[in-house]
C-alpha cells in the first residue's frame, strides 16, 4: 500500500486516477479547490481511503500540509483547457507556475519518491509535423500550452538540481466517463455524447476535418501509475495518447455507426486557438514505461455512452 496526494483529484482524469488507487488499496488525498472539478467525485470513498482537502495549489502552506506523508505526488491541478488561458492568461500562468512550483518544493522537502506531472500536447505548438515526438521543439502557441511547458521545465529543473524524481506526461485528447459536456474542461467526445442523447446536434467547428489523437481514460490512468515506478522515467517526458489519429466528422461517423442512427454536425466557424492536426509517436512511453493504448476508439465511444446515458445530468454539469 502506498500514499498519493492528487492535486486535481475532483476533475475528471485525477478523480479517474484516484478510483483506479483505491481498487489497487492505495490511500489517496484528494487536494482540490473545486474550480472545475466536484465533489461528487470523490465523495464516495471511506475517509481512512480517501481524505479530501479543499485547497488551492497556489497556498503553498495548505499544499505542504496536504502532501505530509505521501509517497507519490500526481499534479493535475490547473487551467484545464485552451479557451480559458486564452481569457485568462494571468490566472492560467499563475496557477501554472506557482501552483506547480508550490507542489515541486513540497515533493522535495517532504522527500516524495515521485512527483508526476500532468502536461500536455499543447506544448507542441502550430507546428504541422507528424507524428510529435517528444525530441521535437516544444513552440507552444497560446497561455495554456506555455503554462504546460512551464511545468515541464520546473519537473526537469527539479530533477537536475535537486534529483527529485519528476516524470511528465503530455497527454493528447483524453475523453470517457467523468469528463465534463459543458464549461472550460469539457472534451469533444463529452460534448457529443451530451447532444446526441439529448437528441441536439452536435457542435462542430470548422469544416470537421481537423484530426485528433483520442486517448482513453483507462489507458492515461494507466500511464500515471506507471510513471510512479517504472525505472529509468525519472527526468523525463512521455507522450501519452492512442498513436493514431482521427478527425472530428470521423468522430461523428463512428457514433453515427455505434447508434446506427444520421447523425449531422452543426458547422460553425473554426476557432483559431485550435491546432489542424494531432497525433503522438507513442513510442518512447512504450519503451520505457511498459504504456500500451489498449482500448479502441469504438470500444472507448461504447463506453463513454453507456456512461453518460446514465449520468447526464448529474456530476457532468457544471
Ligand atoms: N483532458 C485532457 O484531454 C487533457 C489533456 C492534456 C492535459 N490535461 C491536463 O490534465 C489536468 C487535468 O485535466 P482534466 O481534464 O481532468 O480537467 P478538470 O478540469 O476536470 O480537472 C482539473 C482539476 O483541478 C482542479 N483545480 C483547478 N485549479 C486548481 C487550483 N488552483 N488549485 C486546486 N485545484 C485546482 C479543478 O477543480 C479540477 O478538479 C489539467 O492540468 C489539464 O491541463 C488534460
Amino acid at each position: 500500500m502506498a500514499k498519493y496526494l492528487v492535486t486535481g483529484g475532483a476533475g475528471f482524469i485525477g478523480s479517474n486516477i484516484v478510483a483506479s488507487l483505491v481498487k489497487a488499496g492505495d490511500k489517496v488525498i484528494v487536494y482540490d479547490d473545486f474550480s472545475t472539478g466536484t465533489k461528487k467525485n470523490v465523495q464516495d470513498y471511506k475517509q481512512t481511503d480517501v481524505k479530501v482537502v479543499e485547497g488551492d495549489v497556489c497556498d503553498a502552506k495548505s499544499l505542504r500540509k496536504a502532501a505530509r506523508g505521501c509517497d507519490y505526488l500526481l499534479h493535475l491541478a490547473g487551467c484545464a483547457g485552451v479557451e480559458p488561458s486564452v481569457k485568462d492568461p494571468q490566472t492560467a500562468l499563475e496557477q501554472a507556475f506557482q501552483g506547480t512550483l508550490n507542489a515541486l518544493i513540497a515533493a522535495r522537502d517532504l522527500k516524495v519518491k515521485r512527483f508526476i506531472f500532468a502536461s500536455s500536447c499543447a506544448v507542441y505548438g502550430e507546428s504541422p509535423v507528424l507524428p510529435k515526438e517528444e525530441t521535437m521543439l516544444a513552440s507552444p502557441f497560446n497561455p495554456y500550452g506555455a503554462g504546460a511547458l512551464v511545468g515541464e521545465e520546473l519537473a526537469r529543473v527539479f530533477y537536475a538540481t535537486y534529483r527529485l524524481e519528476t516524470v511528465c506526461l503530455r497527454m493528447f485528447n483524453v475523453y470517457g466517463p467523468r469528463q465534463s459536456v459543458s464549461g472550460p474542461s469539457a472534451g469533444v467526445v463529452a460534448q457529443f455524447c451530451a447532444s446526441i442523447l439529448k437528441g441536439n446536434t452536435p457542435v462542430v467547428y470548422g469544416d470537421g476535418k481537423q484530426s485528433r489523437d483520442f486517448v482513453y481514460i483507462s489507458d492515461v490512468v494507466e500511464a500515471f501509475r506507471l510513471a510512479c515506478t517504472a525505472p529509468k522515467a525519472e527526468g523525463e517526458v512521455f507522450n501519452i495518447a492512442s498513436g493514431s489519429r482521427m478527425s472530428i466528422s470521423g468522430l461523428l461517423n463512428c457514433f453515427q455507426q455505434l447508434l446506427e442512427k444520421e447523425i449531422e454536425g452543426d458547422m460553425q466557424e473554426a476557432r483559431s486557438s485550435d491546432v489542424r492536426h494531432s497525433l503522438a509517436d507513442v513510442m518512447k512511453a512504450q519503451e520505457v514505461l511498459g504504456y500500451r493504448p489498449r482500448v479502441s476508439i469504438a470500444e472507448g465511444l461504447t463506453k463513454s455512452l453507456v456512461w453518460y446515458k446514465k449520468n447526464l445530468g448529474k456530476a457532468v454539469r457544471r
